[in-house]
């Protein structure tokens, strides 16, 4: 290409990447206070992890995004058509709800604090081997993931009682439970994701008794990884909710953790003072939900201020 034509491309590219990003939601948290080549630094960080890749993928990533289809638009994501067949972009938008969406608030911050958390997560995960969707992160606001059949529960995982466990049974919340307990709800909105049983599970082909072993190792090892992170940097892991999606190889299915690990679906404590650091902040109107993420973000090392750590990373700071 000679070089008034290479000019010219700049131009046009420059031109969408800052159209795109004039559509979108705008927060204190927004793409220019995060460099896209920025590496993860502070407390616990992860061997390889360099998200966001360089300024020229990003810049061809927008222009494609620019004409992309909208899949589906959940309460807290929307899906869009990714770049290549078999994958998904999805976009975390600041949409804040509770109570089966009768609650619902826009926090300014939460989508691009759950992004860099999810993806913080799920890359860990692959780390010590348990599959999950994720790709890459494109940008503050959106990852790349593989497109899966969600198995369609919620799958809970309980370390002490809180929330509807609680409420239910009437045990104090905080209440250490003597294991983990593993719950399964069914994913429809218009019943209130209902708590069902394994009877049902089978009963209905929701899942079959394999996928069901499958989904339980995976839960229990999710929640073992999850605890130690949180451990590590003084937050006490009270539940969690993971979905878990099928992806086709050929003839054969492997499930693989999907949707996302975040503050929305985890209840985080901090370990001293018990204070709230999830979105019981929302539900309960107990102060500010960016404060309590960016809090959950900063310890974990993955907020945006934290300088790149060089050498050879490790779990523990
Ligand atoms: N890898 C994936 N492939 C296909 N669908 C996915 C994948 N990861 C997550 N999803 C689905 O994308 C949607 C994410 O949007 P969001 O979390 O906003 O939905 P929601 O309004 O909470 O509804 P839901 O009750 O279905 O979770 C969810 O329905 C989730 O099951
Ligand atoms: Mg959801």
């Amino acid at each position: 290409m000679n070089r008034p034509i290479l000019v010219m491309y700049f131009k046009i590219c420059g031109f969408l990447g800052a159209w795109t990003r004039s559509k979108r939601p705008q927060s204190p948290l927004n793409d220019a206070d995060w460099p896209a080549n920025l590496a993860i630094g502070g407390g616990l960080h992860y061997e390889g992890h360099t998200p966001g890749g360089d300024s020229r993928s990003l810049t061809s990533e927008r222009l494609s995004m620019a004409r992309r289809k909208k899949i589906y638009e959940g309460k807290a994501k929307t899906l869009y058509e990714g770049p290549e067949p078999g994958t998904i972009v999805q976009y975390f938008k600041d949409d804040a709800t509770a109570f089966n969406a009768e609650k619902h608030d826009i926090i300014e911050g939460k989508g691009v604090l759950n992004n860099i958390l999810s993806e913080f997560f799920m890359l860990g995960l692959g780390q010590i081997g348990v599959p999950t969707h994720f790709l890459k992160r494109l940008n503050m606001r959106e990852q790349l993931v593989r497109s899966c059949e969600i198995v369609p529960l919620e799958i809970i995982v309980r370390n002490y009682a809180a929330g509807t466990l609680s409420k239910r049974l009437g045990i104090d919340e905080g209440t250490q439970l003597p294991r983990p307990i593993v719950e399964y709800c069914y994913k429809d909105d218009a019943l209130g994701d209902p708590l069902v049983s394994e009877e049902h599970i089978a009963a209905f082909g929701w899942a079959s008794q394999q996928d069901m072993d499958d989904i339980l190792s995976l839960a229990l090892r999710v929640n073992d990884f999850l605890s130690g992170v949180f451990l590590a940097v003084g937050i006490r892991l009270v539940d969690f909710k993971i979905e878990i999606g099928r992806v086709y190889e050929g003839d054969f299915q492997r499930l693989v953790v999907a949707d996302e690990i975040s503050p929305d679906s985890c209840r985080l404590w901090d370990i001293k003072t018990g204070e709230k650091l999830d979105k019981d902040v929302f539900r309960r109107d107990l102060g500010s939900l960016t404060d309590a993420y960016s809090e959950v973000a900063r310890r974990l090392g993955v907020m945006p201020n934290n300088p790149p750590t060089p050498g050879k990373p490790t779990l523990v700071n």
